[in-house]
């Protein structure tokens, strides 16, 4: 439909190219701190259910869009229907909020990786006094945001096959393989049985409203949902692609990789620092807990720089998405270049970001709705414009457009959709229902107005 498209080579390249856009700071950093927060087992349930159901109906739906319009989201939903066309520009709004803090959260991991290779990985391992000095400085984080932001650009302006699809094919794989290993490694870590125990066995005393709101969040978040993402990713996709199958795999590999990183780091934490650690954990988990777990492995200095390594790349491929969705929106609406675009998204999302990273330092007294900057980017699109997003495409699709729009591009093969059933009625009442009380409910809660 667009000359200036690019396509994916197929199956195994969509796949991939998607989940290496789901598969990112999501799975490994955000995960485990609100599994951490919000009971362990619990939360883990509440999750899976989630992603077996809303997930699921949600990702069919934006990669069959895509597919079936060949356009980035503002254009997708307007050709479904002309009147939703303002849903695709709340969709993406999101990236342009996400990117910025992403790229924080980038520029930290790229500190790591110096902190590595510089032979400092001994002085990080202190648990988390090394971590807040470095968070809580100024120049340092700004310049490491400005270095991944700047990495993502470089890969964007390249252009989507080269850049995103050549990174994901090798990397995912190897992540996967370490965080199987060091999972490994720290259950061997005295006392950090009793942490699996509270990682994966359900504490329904921990249940409530707001642990739904968090799960939900998260998975828009992870699975990149709701901010038509998946969207531009299907219309790069071959007609010929099953998308039952994408979307299992996709699906599967996320949350399988979720679950290994909170598994990685959880009952570590829960071995150093007690329960009382889980619970006060935050944005800094990842990098408080695993040096320290490093620190005490043989050849920790390397496993470090090599996990630090990989978790960059899986960072690099989802914020390559998310700059690809913004950049090619620019290019869809105006005469904008591909170079001329992804400088306008560049300089952007340096305004954007340096709150964010000055927000644990400098500008830490300033605190919109009670929140540092970073966490109310991070509230204002999961929590917020997410379930928003979420419930005007369900029911776009559930009272407009009709599910069966949807189950015929998925099904244009001849292929069985097997959850068609599930697919359906979610769409039309579970999720619009279950959406309005978690918009509700996290709003209420960011206003402070309910405690969790
Ligand atoms: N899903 C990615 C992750 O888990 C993050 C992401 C969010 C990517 C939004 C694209 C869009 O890290």
């Amino acid at each position: 439909m667009n000359e200036k498209r690019s396509s994916f080579s197929g199956s195994i390249g969509f796949v991939l190219a998607a989940a290496g856009s789901a598969v990112g700071l999501g799975n490994l950093w955000r995960f485990p701190y609100l599994a951490a927060q919000y009971g362990g087992g619990i939360f883990i349930l509440v999750y899976i259910i989630l992603a077996l159901t809303f997930g699921f109906a949600l990702m069919t739906t934006e990669i069959a869009i895509g597919r079936k319009t060949g356009l980035s989201c503002i254009g997708a939903y307007k050709a479904l229907n002309k009147r939703f066309s303002f849903l695709g520009y709340i969709a993406w709004s999101v990236p342009i909020i996400i990117l910025p803090y992403y790229s924080v959260i980038g520029g930290w991991v790229c500190k790591y990786i110096a902190v590595y290779l510089t032979g400092q990985g001994a002085a990080a391992a202190d648990g988390g006094a090394f971590f807040g000095a470095f968070m809580s400085s100024t120049a340092a984080p700004l310049g490491w945001f400005l270095l991944f932001l700047a990495l993502t650009a470089v890969v964007v302006i390249a252009g989507v096959e080269k850049g995103v699809e050549k990174v994901s094919k090798v990397m995912m794989p190897v992540l996967v393989v370490l965080i199987v290993g060091i999972s490994v490694y720290v259950l061997t870590i005295p006392g950090t049985m009793e942490g699996l125990k509270y990682y994966l066995l359900p504490d329904f005393s921990k249940f409530s409203i707001t642990t739904v709101c968090a799960a939900m969040s998260q998975l828009f978040y992870s699975m990149s949902l709701a901010m038509g993402i998946m969207v531009t990713y299907g219309s790069y996709t071959r007609k010929d692609v099953s998308l039952v199958k994408a979307v299992n795999q996709i699906e599967i590999f996320d949350t399988g990789v979720a679950l290994l990183a909170g598994l990685m780091i959880i009952p570590a934490l829960f071995a150093f620092q007690g329960e009382e650690g889980l619970t006060s954990a935050g944005v800094g988990l990842m990098f408080q807990t695993l040096p320290a777990v490093f620190g005490q492995m043989p050849g920790g200095s390397v496993v470090g720089l090599v996990f630090f390594v990989l978790v960059f790349f899986a960072a690099l491929t989802s914020s390559i998405s998310l700059m690809e969705t913004i950049v090619s929106m620019l290019m869809d609406r105006t005469k904008l270049g591909r170079k001329m675009s992804c400088l306008v998204v560049f300089i952007v999302c340096i305004v954007l970001g340096v709150p964010s990273s000055l927000g644990f330092g400098v500008w830490g007294h300033i605190l919109p709705l009670g929140m540092d900057f970073l966490t109310f980017f991070d509230f204002i699109s999961n929590s917020v414009i997410m379930p928003i997003v979420a419930l005007i495409t369900c029911i776009l699709v559930g009272w407009f457009v009709g599910t069966k729009a949807i189950c015929d591009e998925v099904s244009r093969n001849g292929e069985h959709f097997g959850r068609k059933a599930l697919y359906e009625v979610m769409v039309k009442y579970l999720a619009p229902v279950c959406l309005v009380v978690i918009l509700v409910f996290s709003v209420l809660q960011g206003m402070g107005i309910i405690k969790v």
